[in-house]
């Protein structure tokens, strides 16, 4: 339905080339050799699904929550490009998976929520999906989590959606929060390296006039994604 400006809100209409290119960029700075092949041996840790999936989902569901069908007038908040690689245990890409994103404006406020809310960023799409392709990557632009009423820690939620299978869910958190440590669902994710699994750094473009960070987070899902 539209395109993504990668490097500047006001470029709204740049061409699919130049998110491409930005997609090469954040794989480029965030793969280091070895490290996704230790990633391997474990599977990246579930969390629950939470009460705040859209109950009715929102008509633009494309992969760019910035921008609302063709508004030009941004979401606010801090733009976080998320990206990574959806893979099954062996490494091999896990394509035609669904995966879905969901998390707060930058008031705090779900799309769950907002007819409980007097104030919400209408301009916040708050809901995205991407379908893989044969490399299993997928491709978001977001704002960067913040807390919200709840005393959850900043996170994204995560859902997905592969043919014949239980929708899987998890959570991704953002590394050096303070707040994660008191966070229930975090401690509940299991140990150290379960949590880890799903705590992903958020690093300044160094380009970037407008404070953007990408993250990148790899999903590695076991063969039947129910367990
Ligand atoms: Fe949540």
């Amino acid at each position: 339905m539209k395109s993504i400006a990668p490097h500047s809100l006001a470029a709204s209409h740049t061409p699919r080339r130049e998110f491409l290119r930005q997609l090469g960029l954040g794989a480029a700075l965030f793969s280091v050799p070895g490290a996704f092949a230790e990633e391997l041996s474990r599977k990246t840790a579930s969390a629950e699904e939470g009460p705040f999936y859209p109950p009715k989902l929102p008509l633009d569901t494309d992969n760019d929550l910035i921008i609302v069908n063709n508004s030009i007038t941004p979401a606010v908040g801090q733009i976080a490009h998320v990206s990574g690689r959806l893979v099954d245990a062996s490494g091999s890409p896990i394509r035609n998976a669904t995966v879905e994103i969901w998390e707060v404006d930058s008031m705090g406020v779900y799309l769950a929520d907002r007819p409980q809310q007097a104030k919400y960023d209408p301009n916040f799409q708050g809901f995205g999906r991407f379908l893989t392709g044969s490399t299993g990557e997928y491709y978001f632009r977001a704002i960067k989590p913040v807390s919200y009423p709840g005393r959850r820690a900043p996170h994204i939620h995560f859902k997905i959606r592969r043919k014949g299978q239980e929708p899987w869910n998890t959570q991704l958190f953002v590394k050096g929060e303070p707040g994660n440590e008191q966070d229930g669902i975090y401690n509940r994710i299991g140990d150290a390296q379960a949590r880890a699994s799903v705590t992903v750094d958020f690093v300044p473009l160094p380009d970037s006039r407008i404070s953007e960070v990408a993250a990148r987070f790899d999903i590695v899902l076991a063969a039947d994604s129910a367990s």
